[in-house]
């Protein structure tokens, strides 16, 4: 059995911003930092689901793959710290909900641009301060891609704005 950590708010973009406030992360933080990464996985299939354009949803698909790649990272750094975790079933983690899009939304990618970038600041800031070398470094590949990602996501916006003109 799974045992989540009390006492974070319930909804994983509420917890994300707690995290965010965080100069380093507990064991108990990054249990929680795992379960919203498991559950970004099915947001970005949700989205590349939302668009016939196979290149836009391919590049989707790309971030949803690293995201499940992330919450890995986070369970093997746990290790390291001597503070196993394993990840639930998706449909046992209390971030998960069934998404759908009915569109893709420029905005909407673009906000999500910016959160990615903001990913990638959080995971630098706690790998600075993380004492263990081997756990920063995997806090540091992490944040890399989120900024991967950012430009996936620029990526899909520019080739949806243009197939719309
Ligand atoms: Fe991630
Ligand atoms: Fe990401």
């Amino acid at each position: 059995m799974t045992d989540f950590p009390s006492g974070y708010p319930a909804t994983a973009s509420e917890a994300f911003a707690l995290l965010g406030t965080r100069a380093r992360l507990s064991a108990e933080d990054m249990k929680v930092m795992a379960l919203i990464e498991q559950t970004a996985e099915g947001f970005y299939m949700a989205l590349a689901r939302a668009t016939d354009n196979s290149e836009v949803a391919g590049l989707l698909q790309r971030n949803g793959n690293e995201e499940r790649g992330h919450a890995h990272r986070l369970v093997k750094a746990l290790g390291l710290l001597g503070a196993p975790f394993a990840l639930p079933q998706i449909e046992l983690n209390p971030y998960h909900s069934d998404l759908h899009f009915d569109a893709l939304d420029g905005d909407f990618l673009a906000n999500l641009e910016q959160s990615e970038l903001g990913g990638d600041k959080n995971y630098q800031t706690w790998a600075d301060n993380e004492p263990h070398a081997e756990v920063a470094r995997l806090l540091r590949q992490n944040g890399k891609e989120e900024s991967r990602h950012s430009e996936r996501v620029a990526k899909a916006r520019a080739l949806l704005s243009a197939a719309s003109h």
